[in-house]
């Protein structure tokens, strides 16, 4: 484990280095409105995008750009070709046992209610439960809302310990009390941070034939996935939070599961065969993708995937903590602010706080003065703020392209809000004045 001594050990990364990862991402040189250079640390919203990402999606839109999979012409053909292989490089990058495995989908979001309007409304009826956390996105609560709308089944949500870690007692008691059908989880909170482990807990829900489906959207972006040693079931992420575009992301499902389930969307491309009369679904991964799929967008993805994987993963992943540590200790040690979440070593690069007496928006806002992009809100997840009785929190997230420098801008710029505004640093102001 490391400690706070190991913050003055060299950073996993060095500034050479980092500076040749950010030369690759043109808008980490922009400057913000109030002039100041920008520090983004944004990152557990959306990432930001290297330029092969963009060269990947302007060339085929400049070169090769034809609707995919119909057309019997040059162009479409090298467009499918070009899909066809982006859908081979992610099963790669998450070690798929199937291509076909594949799903695209618009994001995280539509993966999941694409599982609950298939799988969940063939398989949840009104004496069923479906298990998850309370340190869930809405994305993967709602959709199980709606599918209680549907079929009358119960919702269950596992409580966090006041650490904010999860407690594995705490999990088995809950499988075996409430025998769900469906454990879906996060493997990692976009608020708190706290990483679950996922294997463990897809293990014990396999001995119980327990589905399971696994929320990676905090984690596809930082670690290498293996969803063959993983297991699960279901498994989704969106591409935006992985330098990837907007408006793709990934379902993974085992390939007899997703056999099983009805087509989701109707529409072109999903079909073998239409009659006046019913239609007869494709087979995998087509009869999930109706409608013309984001075709730039998978290739986009693809040299994301790419581009992380010529990294040294297991080093970004030290950066990251690395970063998260110093910003995170730094926060700590200042009066009158709260961390909400565990301590480093339990968490991915994101650290929300509170500072008390100043709402969250107006430090995100003081923040951007100061060139430091951060999120300030419910961050999608209103259910865990009302648990932690909190209306809102400010977080900063971190990715392989932050600088400590950017950390000690952030901690700097806090330290200012908290002094200029909250209830006690405005008494010691007014004690020592000047
Ligand atoms: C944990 C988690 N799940 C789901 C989502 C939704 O992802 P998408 O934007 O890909 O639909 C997010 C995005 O903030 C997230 O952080």
């Amino acid at each position: 484990m490391e400690t706070s001594s190991d913050l003055n050990k060299p950073c996993p990364f060095n500034e050479l280095e980092i500076d040749g990862i950010r030369q690759q991402f043109p808008i980490l040189n922009r400057s913000t409105a109030s002039g100041v250079p920008l520090a983004f640390l944004d990152n557990a919203a959306s990432t930001q995008r290297p330029s092969s990402v963009i060269e990947a999606m302007e060339d085929c839109y400049i070169r090769y750009y034809a609707n995919v999979h119909r057309g019997i012409h040059t162009l479409s053909e090298e467009s499918t070709e070009a899909f066809e292989q982006s859908r081979q490089t992610i099963a790669q990058y998450i070690n798929a046992a199937d291509t076909k495995e594949i799903i695209f989908t618009s994001g995280a979001t539509s993966s999941i209610n694409l599982v609950a309007r298939t799988w969940g409304d063939q398989n949840i009826g009104a004496e069923d439960v479906i298990l998850t956390t309370i340190a869930e996105h809405h994305a993967n609560i709602v959709p199980w809302q709606q599918l209680a709308g549907r079929t009358g089944c119960k919702i269950i949500f596992i409580p966090i310990n006041a650490d904010y870690t999860f407690d594995d007692q705490v999990v088995i008691d809950h499988l075996d009390r409430y025998q769900p059908k469906l454990f879906a989880f996060t493997a990692a909170s976009n608020v708190l941070g706290t990483k679950t482990p996922v294997k463990r807990w897809v293990e014990w829900c396999e001995e119980q034939g327990i589905k399971t489906l696994i929320d990676a959207s905090q984690l596809a972006p930082h670690e290498p996935l293996d969803t063959q040693s993983l297991n699960a079931d279901f498994l989704v992420f969106g591409g935006h939070k992985m330098c990837g575009p907007t408006g793709i992301g990934i379902l993974h499902g085992k390939r007899e599961l997703l056999e099983e389930m009805p087509a989701f969307l109707g529409g072109g491309g999903m079909i073998n065969r239409v009659t006046t009369t019913g239609f007869a679904s494709a087979e995998l991964p087509d009869k999930f993708e109706a409608g013309t799929p984001p075709i730039a967008e998978a290739i986009g993805l693809a040299a994301a995937a790419k581009f992380l994987n010529a990294l040294d993963r297991e080093r970004i992943s030290k950066h990251e903590s690395h970063l998260c540590q110093i910003a995170d200790e730094g926060l700590r040690a200042m009066p009158g602010v709260e961390v909400i979440g565990p301590t480093h070593e339990q968490k991915g690069g994101i650290v929300s706080f509170s500072i008390r007496g100043v709402h969250a928006h107006d430090i995100a806002h003081e923040l951007d003065q100061h060139g430091i992009a951060v999120r300030a809100g419910h961050h999608c997840t209103m259910p865990l703020h009302h648990y932690l009785k909190k209306t809102s929190t400010t977080r900063a997230s971190f990715y392989l392209y932050n600088q400590v420098e950017e950390v000690s801008r952030f901690l700097e710029a806090v330290e200012k809000v908290q002094k200029r505004f909250s209830p006690s640093g405005r008494r010691r102001r007014k004690r020592n004045p000047g």
